[in-house]
């Protein structure tokens, strides 16, 4: 990531927002359960707060430097790091209560791929299970933050569409300055149509 992102996500400020602002929403929405799924921690402003309400937390992160730093502040502690895209998860169908992505999906080359990593969040579901995420909206200042870097941010109805086609069920997707979504596995309760 660019010079921007190692001053801005590690900071103290990153994490107040995170944690203030955008996460009390997402979970006051659902329940996270009991194993959480954490896709592109980064610095981990999302994994701190996290990993105090639930009992498993696994976060997967793509760049090596930035899992080994996570791993070294979280040993012996029930976070664990893992290396690798979550484009191809290595872990089994139904074996998360929750999934979490926080500010990584405009850090995602293509659609394409954005598409592989909510498909994924889904396998990896229990049924009844959440996918819960925000990120960056479209600005030229967000554009000109990510010099250098990759820069694709989500239109949030291609979200919507994209999350409801690929199955998941009662989905929100909130834009308020901020992008926000949640959205479940379905659970296999017949509903009236
Ligand atoms: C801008 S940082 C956000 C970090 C953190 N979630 C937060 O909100 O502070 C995006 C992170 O997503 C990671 N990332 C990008 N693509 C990924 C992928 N396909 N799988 C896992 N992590 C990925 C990046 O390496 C980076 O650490």
């Amino acid at each position: 990531m660019n010079a921007n992102h190692q001053q801005l996500c590690p900071s103290p400020e990153w994490a107040a927002y995170i944690q203030d602002e955008v996460l009390p929403w997402l979970v006051d929405q659902t329940e996270l359960g009991h194993e959480l799924l954490e896709i592109g921690p980064g610095p981990g402003a999302a994994t701190e707060w996290l990993r105090h309400r639930v009992k498993r937390l696994v976060a997967f992160e793509i760049d090596e430097e930035a899992a080994h730093r996570l791993a070294e502040k979280y040993a012996d502690s029930t976070v664990e790091v893992a290396v690798g895209s979550g484009a191809e998860l290595p872990y089994d169908a139904e074996s998360f209560d929750s999934v979490g992505t926080f500010t990584m999906l405009h850090h995602v080359p293509t659609l394409a791929l954005q598409r592989s990593i909510l498909a994924e969040a889904l396998r990896v579901l229990r049924p009844g299970g959440v996918l819960i995420g925000s990120d960056s909206l479209a600005s030229t200042e967000l554009h000109e933050f990510h010099a250098g870097d990759t820069y694709n941010p989500i239109d949030p109805a291609v979200l919507l569409a994209l999350l409801q086609a690929l199955g998941f069920d009662r989905i929100t997707v909130r834009v308020d300055g901020t992008l926000s979504f949640v959205a479940h596995r379905p659970d296999g309760t017949e509903r009236c149509q």
